[in-house]
């Protein structure tokens, strides 16, 4: 069974002065806090164990927030990443946790929304062999992982590159094979002192085993590091959820959906909830059913 990482450590420092005693994806992301939106792209993807890496400062937030998972049918494990030494460093906190297992790993402040992307992950999950990587079409690439593809094969991969040689962005999700720890170990330092995602990745596109899956138009990839990109976030996610009635990224929704919990615990778990809006929304998940 694959399983998650969230990542969910960093320094926050765009988000100045709102992450200074507050962890970045502990911040509402218009009705929600920001990591419900990452556990929830794990919990699409089938994913039932995983592992919360976040600051030795932040663990008990997280754990009064989300607990061992068991609300949401999932279990959820946590463990701390002492210094934000890159993302890739993760795969090293985990190795004990994968125990060898497949996994896919995710930034805490990444937000994923659109059509048949349950699909997208299932399928893309059931690809134990090779690392997978999501891309998306930006107009400013020179601030993400860069990938340029030709006929659709994967030619290379760039950090942050000044001069990037397409506009497809490397989104903060990514599958591995069994093998991740090991490799991650053989990757070096950045000249930024960090060991980066990008070069972990570019060892299993030397291998000829990186996967591309390309998101196209009709979806929408945001990532909630900075002011303005965290406000159009919020603003995104409100226009999408009055306009439809329905909430993006609900892991109690999706918990049910996937039948990781029964009605009856559902049922409990609306009794708990403050917010009449919120409460109102669980409850019309199973109005229609006994
Ligand atoms: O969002 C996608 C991008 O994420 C990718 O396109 C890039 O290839 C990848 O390097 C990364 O770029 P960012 O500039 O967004 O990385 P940032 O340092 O902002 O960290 C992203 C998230 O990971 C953030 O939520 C904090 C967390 N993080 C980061 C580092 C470096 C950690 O928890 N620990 C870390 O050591």
């Amino acid at each position: 069974m694959r399983k998650g990482i969230i990542l969910a450590g960093g320094r926050g420092t765009r988000l100045y002065p709102n992450t200074v005693s507050l962890s970045k994806h502990l911040l509402p992301v218009y009705d929600k806090p920001m990591i419900y939106y990452s556990l929830s792209t794990l919990m699409l993807a089938g994913i039932k164990e995983i592992l919360l890496i976040c600051n030795q400062s932040d663990i008990d937030l997280y754990k009064k927030l989300l607990g061992d998972g068991s609300q949401f049918g999932i279990k959820i494990y946590y463990a701390i990443q002492h210094k934000p030494n890159g993302i890739a460093e993760a795969l090293i906190i985990a190795e004990t946790f994968l125990d060898k297992s497949s996994c896919a790993l995710i930034l805490g402040d990444n937000i994923f929304y659109g059509p048949s992307f349950q699909k997208i992950l299932m399928d893309a999950s059931k690809d134990h062999k090779n690392a997978t990587i999501f891309s998306y079409s930006v107009n400013n690439p020179s601030e993400y992982g860069v990938v340029n593809l030709k006929k659709n094969k994967i030619q290379s991969l760039e950090e942050k590159p000044k001069k990037p040689k397409s506009n497809l962005a490397i989104t903060g999700l990514y599958f591995y094979p069994n093998n991740v720890s090991f490799l991650t170990k053989q990757i070096k330092p950045s000249s930024r002192n960090e060991l980066e995602i990008t070069d972990l990745n570019k060892k299993y596109l030397k291998i000829n085993k990186l996967k591309n899956i390309f998101l196209g138009r009709g979806f929408t990839w945001l990532d909630a590091g900075s002011i303005d990109s965290l406000f159009e976030a919020s603003l995104f996610v409100k226009t999408i959820e009055s306009r439809q009635g329905t909430k993006i990224c609900c892991p109690e929704e999706i918990a049910y959906k996937k039948k990781y919990i029964s009605l009856k615990k559902l049922k409990q778990i609306s009794k708990n909830i403050y917010s009449e809006d919120y409460k109102k929304y669980i409850l019309s998940i199973f109005k229609d059913e006994k």
